[in-house]
């Protein structure tokens, strides 16, 4: 196998959608061998990288879940191997104010958005501190960096995931073992649509006039006064991904067409 990350065995949560089912699609052209994990889809995606002469395995995943996320890393070795790539990046929108957040809300997204984030870590980190390398990514997001109103479970989950990144950085540098995060801007995906159906309140729908003008006024946000796309948000984690990044850990790398320098 030839690539960027050629005979490599890679995780990846959320794979069923958006970011992660894009990356899993990515890492496998890029030579990897895959493991699909989600709560839906991981199947369907696994399915389509075997077709097209790649080699994945998908695993019905609860990130918040600290069997499930341990049977995740079981079955990445059972059909692999080793664990070379974690792409932690399962994660769900997380609406409301300060104030007036509801509780359950907050811990269901704290729970899967940083919560998940640990287990998927702490369920393959003796695995790569055996083997003396590996490197983990996880997605954070630019609500993490810049004050946005409306959304403070989502903030402060992502903003952990910073935290834990370097924190857990630190922890493993001396065994050879990496670990960023990525924090994307507005990138179109089923959780973007969601985000903006539900903020602009009303019962608002993905598909309704007034979620295609808030779509259309948050473009003009950006400095490159457009979303991103999907191949640009996974080209920075392939890159951390990758032996490319091989002095890279800690760090926080922002994709967002300038929305954080703004
Ligand atoms: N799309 C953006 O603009 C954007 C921007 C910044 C950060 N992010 C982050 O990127 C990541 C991917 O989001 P996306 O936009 O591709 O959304 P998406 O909704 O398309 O995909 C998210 C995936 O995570 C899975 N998931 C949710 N809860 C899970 C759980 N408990 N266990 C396992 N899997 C679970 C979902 O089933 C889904 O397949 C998320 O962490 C999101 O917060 C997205």
């Amino acid at each position: 196998m030839v690539g960027r990350l050629a005979d490599e065995v890679a995780v990846v949560t959320g794979a069923g959608s958006g970011i992660g089912r894009r990356a899993a699609e990515r890492f496998a052209a890029e030579g990897a061998l895959v493991v699909c994990a989600d709560l839906r889809g991981a199947d369907e995606v696994a399915g389509a990288i075997n077709a097209d002469g790649g080699r994945a395995v998908a695993v019905a995943t609860d990130v918040t879940s600290i069997a499930a996320t341990e049977g995740m890393a079981a079955a990445a070795l059972d059909a692999f191997g080793r664990i070379d790539v974690l792409f932690a990046n399962a994660g769900i929108p997380g609406i409301g104010s300060t104030a007036g957040t509801d509780p359950a809300d907050w811990d269901r997204v704290i729970s899967v958005n940083l919560t998940g984030v640990w287990l998927s870590m702490r369920a393959v980190i003796p695995t790569m501190v055996a083997q003396g390398s590996g490197s983990i990514v996880a997605t954070a997001s630019t609500a993490a960096i810049k004050g946005i109103r409306g959304i403070a479970p989502y903030a402060a989950s992502k903003a952990g995931v910073i935290g834990l990144c370097r924190a857990t950085a630190v922890e493993v540098g001396p065994s050879g073992v990496r670990v960023n995060a990525i924090a994307p801007g507005t990138t179109p995906t089923p959780l973007v649509t969601e985000t903006f159906a539900s903020m602009v309140g009303g019962g608002g729908r993905a598909d309704d006039e007034r979620t295609a003008r808030a779509l259309e006024r948050e473009q003009q946000r950006y400095p490159m006064r457009r979303f991103g796309s999907l191949d640009e948000v996974v080209a920075v984690a392939l890159f951390l991904a990758s032996d490319e990044s091989s002095w890279v850990t800690g760090a926080t790398y922002t994709v967002d067409g300038g929305l954080g320098a703004a």
